[in-house]
């Protein structure tokens, strides 16, 4: 998993997807605009697998389809191995989605019911013209079912004679059978049963480390990526508000929405559970993208909510080698505020 990955496979700037909505009774008056990503950067190295998380509805989803143009950005940059994916026709992007797949959170949803698994996993290779002639095509299918755990004589099956945990496994056979480089793994255990989905992302870490898989692992908690991630970037209502290695973020999350999602990790140990002594839980509801808060989108939830985190956006600024956080109270700029709480209360963790 950690292995040399210096240079970066994805480059995203400022990446905005903003999706119009529509009212009226014949649906032609635009009513709103949902900024679902609004403003996103971020690289992913070669090999290495970048989390991404944070709660239902900040636009984890969009990113990882922004990223594909699964759904057109609005604005920004994409750029794969110095491709950029942005400016490609649809030609070009065809032939660019071969080196970028993903999985999803929803197995039951993203298999077609009517096609046969060799057929599901097999379209890749006829999409891409990936095989010689049928016996090769089969014997590809065969290999990657294998590959999954499988047996390869079930390719003649169909989705709903399959278990949760085994379709997921088919749709990463999918995802590999185009021989990717990126895949983006959108929730691909949430839907799974807790005893299924250690087995899953076991075989994700397998394949990654034979097949030199980059990921984008996208989940809404911090507890599913802990083990898989080597980077972690938080977000928030359509923004980065926190990235930086796996472990620099559970030993010293510093935005106060990382912090509030770490203390909703339950501690096993009732002993140490108490020892942690301070509750960030999250109070309310994410707010509405359609109408998101002003300044800074976290503020109307956040216990050290200045007068500037109302009125200004933070900037994703770094705060420590590799360690980027968008929140006033880390920018000397913003010098009216006073980080002091901030400290305080994590000394208080540390006792
Ligand atoms: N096609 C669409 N049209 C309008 N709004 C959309 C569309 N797709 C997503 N949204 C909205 O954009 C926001 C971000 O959605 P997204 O699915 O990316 O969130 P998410 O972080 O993946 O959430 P979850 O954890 O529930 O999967 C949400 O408010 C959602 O309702
Ligand atoms: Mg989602």
């Amino acid at each position: 998993m950690s292995t040399n990955h210096n240079d970066v496979l994805l480059d995203v700037q400022d990446l905005k997807v903003h999706f119009k909505l529509h009212g009226g009774l014949f649906g032609q008056k635009q009513t709103g605009t949902v900024k679902a990503v609004d403003g996103v950067s971020f690289q992913v190295r070669r090999g290495e697998t970048l989390g991404l998380v944070g709660e239902s509805g900040c636009g984890k989803s969009t990113t990882g389809l922004g990223v594909l143009r699964m759904v057109e950005p609005t604005a920004g940059k994409v750029t794969l191995d110095g491709i950029d994916i942005t400016a490609l026709n649809s030609a070009a992007l065809r032939k660019a989605r071969r080196r970028m797949q993903m999985v999803y959170q929803d197995p039951f949803g993203a298999l077609d019911p009517r096609m046969r698994v060799l057929d599901i996993i097999g379209e890749p290779l006829l999409i891409h013209k990936m095989f010689k002639d049928k016996k090769d095509y089969k014997a590809q299918v065969h290999d990657l079912l294998e590959r999954v755990g499988l047996n390869p004589n079930m390719a003649d099956r169909y989705p709903h004679q399959f278990s949760g945990g085994q379709r997921q496994r088919i749709g990463i056979a999918r995802a590999l059978a185009a021989r990717p480089e990126l895949i983006i793994c959108d929730e691909p255990v949430s839907a799974l049963d807790v005893s299924i989905q250690a087995q899953v992302i076991n075989l994700l870490e397998d394949i990654q480390e034979e097949f030199g898989l980059t990921y984008l692992f996208i989940a809404h908690d911090l507890a599913v990526v802990r083990h898989i991630c080597d980077r972690i970037m938080v977000m928030y209502l359509g923004h980065v508000v926190e990235v930086t290695d796996r472990d620099a973020l559970y030993e010293n999350p510093q935005h106060p929405y990382t912090q509030a999602l770490m203390s909703a990790i339950p501690i096993p140990d009732p002993e140490e559970e108490a020892k942690r002594g301070f509750d960030r839980s999250l109070q309310g509801e994410v707010p509405s993208p359609l109408n998101p808060p002003s300044g800074c989108p976290f503020h109307p939830r956040c216990r050290f909510a200045h007068d500037a985190c109302k009125t200004q956006k933070p900037r994703l600024m770094e705060t420590d080698t590799g360690h980027q956080v968008a929140c006033h109270l880390y920018d000397p700029a913003a010098s009216d505020i006073n980080a002091g709480d901030v400290m305080e209360d994590n000394l208080v963790r540390a006792g």
